[in-house]
This record gives structure tokens, sequence and C-alpha cells, in this order.
């Protein structure tokens, strides 16, 4: 069986690190692509991390994942809250879907409460920082398991 996990992050997440630090740490993406890379060894799981500032490119990359990806992790950052499209393109998807956010978005601004993706995620994660993803990684093994 495939074990390929799409780790796809949304717009401005290629300033992670730089990016108001105070809301979303000093870890860059890179940072996050090697904790997943390793703890994925160590899981049995290969991970591939994208980045793009552009939704559809995400969508390309959850059309791709149909067939190159066992599951997803998604940050979609601000299209988590706009984007019907990415939803859409999840639900064309059959594994398993985590949504990450670094920062807890309940804690934020009411226009942050509300997600597309969690229609189709099949867990939430948001506030334990870019944590996040590895303890997504680390979810995705078991439901694959
Ligand atoms: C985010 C939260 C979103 O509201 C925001 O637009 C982001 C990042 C997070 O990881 O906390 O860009 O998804």
């Amino acid at each position: 069986m495939n074990r390929r996990i799409y780790i796809l992050n949304g717009p401005n997440l290629n300033l992670l690190g730089k990016r108001q630090p105070e809301i979303y740490g000093h870890d860059t993406l890179a940072d996050v692509e090697r904790d997943c890379a390793a703890l994925g060894a160590e899981l049995g799981l290969e991970t591939a991390l994208f980045q793009s500032n552009h939704e559809g490119d995400i969508i390309d990359r959850i059309h791709e994942a149909r067939d190159q990806a066992a599951g997803i992790i998604i940050n979609p950052a601000a299209y988590t809250h706009t984007s019907v499209a990415i939803l859409d393109a999840l639900n064309a998807f059959d594994g398993p879907v985590l949504e990450v956010h670094i920062s807890n978005v309940h804690k934020r601004e009411s226009f942050r409460h509300h997600s597309y993706v969690s229609l189709r995620a099949d867990g939430v994660i948001a506030g334990f920082g870019v944590q996040g993803y590895t303890l997504a990684l680390r979810r995705m093994a078991t439901l694959l398991a």
C-alpha cells in the first residue's frame, strides 16, 4: 500500500518563522518539513510537503494526491475560511484528511472560526504551534494502520 502523506500548506506559510512570530512562532516550514520527514521515517510513512500562495495550485496537489498519497494533512491558511473549491477537491479524495492550524483559530477573529475544510476533515488540530503537524502525522499513522 502507498504510505505517502501529502502535507499541504496555503498562502503566506512560506513566511513561517518570519511572519507574526508572536502568533505562529519562530520555526520555519523547512523545520516542519524536516521534523515530519524524521517522524515519518519512524512511523513508516513517506512525507511530501508543499506550499503555495495560489488556490489552484493547492487544488491541483489535492487532485494529484488521489493516486499519489494515502492521506492528506492540510493547513489551508486563509483559504480555510473562504474556499469551497478546496473543500470540493478534498471531497474527491478518498483517504484520511487532517486539518492543522498552528494558531488557535477559535481564540482569534470570528472570521477564523468557520472552516470549509472541517466539513471534510477527519480531525482538526489548532493551537499546538508547529507541533500540530507531527501530532497529525502520528494520528495519520493510526488511521492508516
Ligand atoms: C492558520 C490560521 C488562519 O486563520 C490564517 O489565515 C493562517 C494560518 C494557522 O495555521 O493558524 O494563515 O491556518
